[in-house]
């Protein structure tokens, strides 16, 4: 009912997360905290790899990209769900092996992966590589060779598109630091230079415009200039290039104000381009991945807060303080970026008041939202943040040396840990 199917309100008046209270939750596990859905985010699975199958005839699959949000346990559901994984660091890929995910269904991903990540993921027997610039390309090659190994690459691109999102999460531009650009001539220089080298196998090109993004048209835009220019590939070079990955970026709902189109019809609708350009240009259609990470956990979370105190100003606002804020979630202090706030004991209760929520850093912009409407609240009370699965604790710091949060995964109505509170030990393991 609100936002997302997963939250919903109980006969004690509660707002519950996957059939759990909220306010129990945060008895029982404390604040702040994340709670994920794990039926949601088995279901968002499902749609992808039953999209793929209806419109590319199943020649495709799903990558979770995992920078949204890694973990064992999260690895461990997407694998069951028969998605592969998009790591872009020595980090995530870790933690992926540590979950028993298969490497040969991982890509590794990053804008300047190190040769020592580099070297692990050759060791681990990751699948496939995403080369984003020359200096990769020529290090993996060498590390491959001195192994005796091919590695699967594709080349990174930027198709030039505006992707008509947050300038922040906008990648398919000219002016990006990811990738081979197509405008310049790069692109088809990195694909001569992949195809001359041995130990490297160029499978496919990858692009990834943005994320939030509410439109179809750059999707279906980029898949165009993608498949013009494998059919370019084709004709000067002879070779033929077999995969696309078209990368993630898929809006979800963080307001009632945020109008994502249904990911079907996303799916659809950039399956059509395809195939109609490929016929257009006389080339074989290419196993397509897509790398969706937003959509998949983002609405399937919420983070809840215990309201520590409540500061009125006069004719200035009232500041409601939390006990996390940037250091969980600092998208608001990145990116202004909205999100929906409840009273989690009184969901339904109408707005009395206009508020802003504060963290505990000492910062005067650890925000989590500013003038939003909400009913009387007290100090003890309980806050959910809504839709707070993507780029949440994945983006968590320990400034002012703040302990991250527990994360727990809820499913029929029954919570279990996903990823325990830091404690203060935690906090100085590695200091010296
Ligand atoms: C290469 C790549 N693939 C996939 C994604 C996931 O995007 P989203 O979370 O918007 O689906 C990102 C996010 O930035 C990305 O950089």
């Amino acid at each position: 009912m609100f936002l997302s199917d997963t939250f919903s309100v109980n006969e004690r008046g509660h707002l519950t997360v996957g059939g759990c209270d909220t306010i129990d939750l945060a008895g029982e596990f404390g604040t702040p905290l994340y709670v994920l859905d794990e039926n949601k985010i088995r279901s968002t699975c499902r749609m992808y790899q039953d999209s793929i199958q209806q419109y590319y005839h199943g020649k495709g699959c799903a990558l979770y990209a995992s920078k949204t949000f890694s973990c064992k346990e999260i690895c461990r559901i997407v694998q069951q769900e028969g998605l592969g994984l998009d790591v872009v660091s020595g980090g995530e890929l870790y933690t992926a092996l540590e979950a028993g995910f298969p490497p040969e269904r991982i890509h590794f991903h990053g804008s300047n992966k190190t040769a020592h990540e580099i070297q692990f993921a050759l060791d681990a027997g990751v699948g496939h590589f995403v080369v984003d610039n020359l200096t990769e390309l020529h290090t993996l090659d060498a590390m491959a060779r001195q192994m005796g190994k091919t590695a699967d690459i594709s080349l990174r691109i930027k198709p030039g598109i505006d992707a008509h999102t947050h300038e922040a999460v906008m990648t398919g531009q000219i002016d990006s630091k990811f990738g081979f650009a197509l405008e310049t001539g790069e692109a088809l220089e990195a694909v001569r230079a992949a195809i001359a080298l041995q130990n490297v196998c160029l499978k496919g090109l990858h692009n990834h415009i943005g994320s939030q993004i509410f439109d179809v048209a750059p999707f279906q835009e980029a898949a165009r200039v993608m498949t013009n220019f494998i059919a370019q590939i084709k004709k000067e070079t002879g070779t033929a290039i077999e995969e696309l990955n078209l990368g993630g970026g898929f809006g979800i709902k963080y307001t009632e104000n945020d109008q994502p189109v249904p990911y079907d019809a996303y799916m659809r609708e950039i399956s059509q381009t395809i195939f109609q350009n490929c016929e257009d240009l006389g080339i074989e259609i290419p196993y397509i991945y897509m790398e969706p990470g937003r959509s998949i956990v983002g609405e399937a979370g919420l983070t809840l807060y215990q309201i520590g105190s409540v500061k009125h100003i006069p004719n200035v606002r009232t500041y409601v303080s939390v006990d996390g804020g940037m250091t969980d979630n600092p998208r608001y202090a990145l990116y202004g970026s909205e999100y929906t706030v409840l009273a989690a004991a009184q969901p339904d209760a109408p707005a009395t008041q206009t508020v802003t929520i504060a963290g505990r850093c000492c910062e005067s912009g650890d925000l989590i939202q500013e003038h939003i409407p909400l009913p009387q609240v007290q100090p003890g009370d309980i806050l959910a943040v809504l839709c707070t699965g993507a780029y949440n604790y994945s983006m968590a710091s320990n400034y002012n040396r703040v302990p991250r949060p527990a994360v727990v995964m809820v499913r029929d109505g029954v919570p279990r840990l996903a990823i325990r509170r830091e404690s203060y030990e935690d906090l100085v393991r590695n200091d010296v």
